[in-house]
């Protein structure tokens, strides 16, 4: 077993706090449950590439218990919490590479790591790995059944693969189930999105400027989460549609050009790059704060800001960075422009992870059942498995609803009844 984390001597508080997360997460629980009786997963190597946290440790025991060998490495740089990497080491016998600030060197290297152990099964968040192991690592796709995708700017990046015919086996698309989407990228962003920069900032949303570049799923959380605070609510998007739903939903729509004259919050939530550029920056008032919530560290965009700041910059406090303009104005990036929910504070909140981890065991699981069956593109998680986790989650939450009656299920399914 190999592993490379920061101290092995943190593993207690990370066991009390996966445990804390652990009871947040009971759909995970009765997989995990069953996977431990039922065993569908022995002897299959798992490389995942995840952001290191308590809910992600919860899914690596869950692998675990159903028979799986782990090997787990970051997604970010920022994101790995390091009492719950040794925890995985010393007490689950997950061999962890990641160490909370890295450098990309670093990074990678942990990436090759968890890829020496020859993965059949490939877990990402972003496609990092994905892309080493079609990049530099082609001895190693061989023994690959199939691998599971996290997050919205790892499928466009698959899809791409997809359409230059460059995959090599087959991918579920976690992100886009339903009890994935629907809540892990909205609310589950929107609250720990908010939550961050209130943790980084300590500053009182309510009454002030909060702009949101991008309302997709993650956009409308976030939008949604800091009107919920008492902030008035900017919204930038380049999609019409997008854009027209966030108007109709109340809140104002503007030009990015017009809301940095404004904005005392700035967060980009696109999963796509330059959204703040210089000639946005140049604009911004005394204070503002900028912060990304989107998957890579290049929706703001760092070297104008330090183009303009000259050098005259600061760490004013944990996760904050001031950059002072040549005319005293002070910009704060906050985590470094990498996704803030997780470079300060937690990530998302265990209940929603919850719904997305169930996806990615039960994903796996269908994979290996699959094996040899499925052609090398971009595969939804199937319909079955996205409803049951919908079921399990409401039973978790003690929530019951009705049942069409039989009359009810025939007239949904028949033409001929009308007016
Ligand atoms: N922080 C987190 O924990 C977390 C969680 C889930 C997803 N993500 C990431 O957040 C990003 C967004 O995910 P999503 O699911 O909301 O994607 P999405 O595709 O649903 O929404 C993205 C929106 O951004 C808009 N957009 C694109 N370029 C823009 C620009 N230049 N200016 C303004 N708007 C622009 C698009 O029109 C779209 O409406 C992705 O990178 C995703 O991987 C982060």
């Amino acid at each position: 077993m190999g592993y490379d984390v920061r101290d092995t001597g943190l593993a207690g508080p990370g066991r009390g706090r996966i445990d804390w997360a652990a009871g947040e997460m009971p759909v995970l629980a009765q997989i995990r449950e069953r996977f431990d009786k039922e065993r569908p997963l022995e002897g299959i190597r798992v490389a995942a590439c995840l952001h290191v946290t308590t809910e992600t440790a919860n899914l690596m025991e869950a692998l675990s218990a159903g028979g799986a060998e782990v090997a787990l490495c970051a997604s970010n740089p920022l994101s790995t919490q390091d009492d719950v990497a040794a925890a995985l080491v010393e007490q689950s016998g997950v061999d962890v590479y990641a160490i909370r600030g890295e450098d990309t060197d670093m990074f990678f290297k942990h990436i090759n790591a968890c890829l020496d152990i020859e993965p059949q099964i490939t877990m990402d968040d972003g496609a990092d790995m994905v892309s080493v192991l079609h990049k530099q690592r082609t001895d190693r796709i061989a023994d690959v059944i199939g691998g599971t995708e996290e997050t919205t700017t790892g499928v466009i990046r698959l899809r791409a693969m997809g359409s230059d015919g460059a995959l090599r086996y087959p991918i579920v698309s976690v992100n886009d189930a339903n009890t994935k989407r629907l809540f892990d990228n909205r609310f589950g962003t929107g609250q720990s999105v908010v939550d961050a920069i209130m943790r980084a900032t300590n500053r009182l949303l309510a009454g002030r400027t909060f702009v949101v570049c991008g309302y997709g799923m993650c956009g409308r959380g976030v939008a949604s989460r800091a009107r919920g605070m008492g902030a008035h609510v900017i919204v930038v998007e380049v999609d019409p549609t997008a854009a027209l739903e966030a108007l109709m939903e109340g809140y104002r729509v503007m030009p990015l050009l017009d809301a940095a004259r404004v904005g005392d919050v700035f967060v980009t939530v696109t999963g796509d790059k330059g959204v703040i550029r210089g000639e946005h920056l140049e604009r911004m008032k005394d204070g503002a704060l900028l912060a990304n919530a989107g998957h890579f560290d290049v929706e703001i965009d760092k070297r104008a800001l330090a183009a303009l700041s000259e050098g005259r910059v600061r760490a004013i406090r944990d996760s904050v960075e001031e950059h002072t303009l040549s005319d005293g104005r002070r910009l704060h990036l906050l985590g470094d422009g990498r996704l803030v929910n997780l470079a300060a504070a937690e990530g998302h909140p265990a209940a929603v992870m919850d719904m997305s981890f169930a996806n990615q065991a039960l994903s796996v699981e269908w994979l290996v059942k699959q094996r040899g069956q499925l052609e090398p593109r971009v595969y939804p998680v199937p319909a079955e498995i996205d409803e049951e986790v919908a079921r399990l989650k409401l039973r978790g939450m003690g929530v019951e609803i009705d049942e069409l009656t039989p009359e009810q299920e025939s007239y949904l399914r028949s033409w001929e009844e009308g007016t």
